[in-house]
């Protein structure tokens, strides 16, 4: 009898045990504390810019700088197709992942003027950008489109980066977070991991036009993102999955966007470019 008290008693003891480290476990989850195990993204997308010459020696140039600063941070490039290959040599030895700007979700086949995973990692490259909105303004390219594109990707064991944002127009009428929220459930796979997917928010508006959202705006659609991917892919998955923030990133505001909570990087354009601003953002942001 006594020895049934006993055990009855330590079983409470251990169960009070495992739920209040649950209870402290999901709080610490729910804060978001998990940001500090994703390490910070920099990345470049050189759009259609670059002729051999011009890629190789922004490439070796942004090498150099990366190898003599100890940045705590992930890097990729994403230079168009025709220089991807020469651009890879100029990373050899360093930390700085290759990507591509857009990918093809079959295999291979009679696709004119298209380039598929295989191809990309055939390359090199560990990385795709997908769903730009130059892609979904410029080629059409619709979620459902952008979504075969990610589980190709996936398969061929590439990384996307998948772009999400509103328009000038969208953001006026009050529905930024409606937005970003469809793109998250039309075009992130319901199998993505944060090992296989970042996400870029990118408000269209902002792109080359020198204009950013404010800090907090850029934290509350960033949080809204995280919660859309929580619903989509659960809560683990989300608080480990990278959120960048793309849009007129520069060196003088990049130490601000970037240390927000939720903004895990940056998608650079037009400052990507330049080897000096490039290395100035991961520098002013990966402290
Ligand atoms: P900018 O940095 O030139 O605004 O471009 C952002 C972008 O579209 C990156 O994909």
């Amino acid at each position: 009898m006594q020895r049934n008290k006993t055990v009855a008693k330590h079983v409470f003891l251990l169960e009070s045990y495992f739920l209040v480290c649950y209870k402290y476990a999901s709080l610490y989850l729910q804060m978001g504390f998990y940001n500090m195990a994703r390490k910070k993204l920099i990345a470049g997308n050189w759009k259609m810019n670059c002729l051999t010459e011009e890629g190789v020696a922004l490439a070796k140039s942004v090498a150099a700088k990366v190898k003599e600063n100890k940045f705590n941070c992930d890097f990729l490039i994403c230079p168009p197709f025709t220089i991807l290959a020469a651009v890879k040599k100029c990373l050899r030895g360093t930390k700085i992942a290759l990507g591509a700007q857009d990918v093809h979700f079959a295999e291979k086949g009679a696709h004119t003027g298209d380039i598929s995973p295989l191809m990309l990692t055939d390359l090199g490259c560990g990385y795709t950008i997908i769903g730009h909105s130059e892609r979904r303004v410029d080629h059409f390219e619709t979620n459902e489109l952008i979504c075969k594109k990610a589980v190709a990707s996936h398969s061929a064991g590439l990384t996307t980066v998948i772009c999400i944002g509103e328009t000038g127009a969208e953001r006026d009428a009050g529905k930024t977070i409606k937005v970003c929220q469809d793109e998250i459930n039309g075009s992130v796979p319901n199998d993505a991991t944060a090992k296989n997917t970042v996400i870029a928010y990118e408000p269209i508006w902002a792109i080359g036009t020198g204009k950013t959202p404010t800090a907090a705006d850029v934290q509350e659609v960033h949080a809204a993102i995280r919660k859309a991917l929580a619903k989509k892919l659960g809560r683990a998955t989300a608080n480990k999955m990278k959120i960048l923030y793309g849009g007129s990133v520069k060196p003088n505001n990049a130490a601000e966007l970037l240390s927000l909570p939720d903004v895990d990087g940056a998608l650079i354009g037009g400052a990507s470019l330049k080897a000096d601003d490039f290395i100035a953002i991961a520098h002013n942001s990966c402290k």
